[in-house]
């Protein structure tokens, strides 16, 4: 009798052990997006060419403000008023498939990169006539130079 208590006692521990094991598998949180090291920053700076490799990315973030309301940057991220950024060095212009662009921006032949993004932001409708991305320009040299930066390690994660 005493044999067969301990028996159903074992067999019920057992039971809460491996119930507790799986709610502790399923409650394992998703895996967060890499966070970029200082040296994979630096790395990434380092691709692209003068001035663009000494830009202050602190203060391009500070820059990109005057982006965010339209954009995100983070891999897979929404496209809202304007696509998503991810990835954007690179990219030829007006391709992200999910993004309604303009008939101009498709047909404008650019590929993004510093000196493209630079122009971009300067003046987006000298660049190309008839895009609609309404951003009045950045007219600021030093700060287009900062959020180029910045937009290389962002969009590159
Ligand atoms: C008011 C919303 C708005 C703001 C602010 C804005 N954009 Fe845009 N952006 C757009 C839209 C809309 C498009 C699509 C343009 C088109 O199809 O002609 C676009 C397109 C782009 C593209 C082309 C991407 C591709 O896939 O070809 C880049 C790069 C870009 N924007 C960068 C920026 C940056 C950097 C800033 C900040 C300085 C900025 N944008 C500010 C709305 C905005």
């Amino acid at each position: 009798m005493c044999r067969l208590g301990l028996l159903i006692i074992t067999g019920a521990a057992c039971v809460a052990l491996s119930a507790c094991g799986e709610a502790q598998k399923s409650a394992a949180p998703a895996p967060a997006p890499a966070e970029l090291t200082a040296a994979q920053k630096a790395a990434l700076l380092a691709e692209l060419p003068a001035p663009y490799n000494a830009g202050d990315v602190a203060v391009g973030e500070t820059k990109f403000l005057l982006c965010r309301s339209c954009h995100t940057t983070a891999p897979g991220g929404p496209s809202i008023t304007g696509p998503n950024l991810h990835n954007v060095f690179g990219r030829k212009a007006g391709t992200l498939a999910e993004y309604k662009y303009s008939d101009a921006l498709k047909a404008s032949g650019l590929t993004w990169d510093a000196a493209t993004l630079d122009a971009w932001v300067a003046d987006p409708h000298a660049l190309v006539k008839g895009a609609k991305m309404t951003f009045v320009g950045l007219k600021d040299a030093k700060a287009r130079i900062d959020l180029v930066a910045y937009l290389k390690v962002e969009t590159s994660r």
